[in-house]
């Protein structure tokens, strides 16, 4: 490990202690190291395919089929990946109090897996694993959604009023979940130290929660293997892996 790198790292170690209220960040970074790709890296496959817009979702029949093709492949191409150091350092974080929630980008779900309770993991991409009717907003279980998908080749509709079934998460295009954006701005306005890590942070508007945070005086940390767009405005920044840092940085995030 190198020099500067061990210093970065006491430095971290000191802001998590002096913090009182640590807001925890994520994006797609904290989970490769359980298997499941990031979007931005260069052997991503989510850059193969464009993303599927919401209003190209809702008109066109064609694009929901290719929507829950591309689903299931990815879904069974990550069955089974466990939460890695980076989600069980902030569980332990979370755990102690120290940590009142973390805002994620992600959908995986791997968070919760690590032991966080679902209130305490604000999703501000939604969740991909369960579906949604658009239009009464009914809940559906993937596996009800592929064995239907997969029977007939046709993207599912609601049984209970024939709306458009949608994965639980938020495309380009779609409304921000309300509830989630509330609890995330709170903490982000409430912590004393903003810990970002495994995100680009190209995409908003969850992108410009740490530049709020540090404008309302708090300790803003960027830890990220590639440098990013708040690197400048930040108190520490790492480019580092996470697991290997944040298990040394954070106690019981072996
Ligand atoms: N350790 C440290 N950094 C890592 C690691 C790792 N093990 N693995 C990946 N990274 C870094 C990458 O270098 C990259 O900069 O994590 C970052 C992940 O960035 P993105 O792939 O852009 O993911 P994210 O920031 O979460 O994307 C935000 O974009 O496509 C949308 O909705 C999607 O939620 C996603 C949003």
């Amino acid at each position: 490990m190198t020099d500067p790198l061990v210093k970065s790292m006491a430095l971290l170690r000191e802001l998590i202690d002096e913090a009182a209220v640590v807001a925890g960040f994520t994006g797609a970074g904290i989970s490769t190291e359980s298997g499941v790709p990031d979007f931005r890296s260069p052997d991503s496959p989510w850059m193969k395919n464009k993303p599927i817009p919401f209003d190209l979702y809702l008109k066109s029949e064609e694009a929901r089929k290719e929507a829950w093709r591309r689903k299931f492949i990815m879904d069974d191409l990550y069955r089974g990946a466990r939460p890695s150091r980076g989600h069980k350092a902030f569980a332990s974080l979370v755990e102690s109090g120290r940590m009142p929630g973390i805002i994620t980008q992600n959908i995986d779900g791997l968070h919760q897996a690590s032991g966080v309770p679902e209130t305490q993991v604000i999703e501000l991409h939604g969740n991909g694993t369960y579906a949604t009717c658009l239009s009464c907003g009914r809940r559906y279980d993937l596996g009800w959604v592929r064995s239907r998908f997969e029977a007939s080749g046709e993207a599912p509709v609601c049984e209970t009023c024939g709306g458009i079934v949608k994965s639980a998460t938020v495309s380009f295009g779609q409304a921000m979940p309300e509830s989630a954006m509330r609890k995330a701005l709170k903490l982000t306005l409430a912590c004393d130290l903003f810990l970002t890590v495994g995100s680009s942070l190209v995409v908003h508007p969850a992108a410009s929660l740490p530049a709020m945070a540090k404008e309302n005086g708090a300790k803003l940390v960027i830890l990220n293997r590639e440098p990013t767009p708040l690197d400048p405005i930040a108190d520490l920044v790492i480019h580092g892996e996470i697991g290997p840092v944040l298990s040394e940085c954070i106690p019981g995030g072996r």
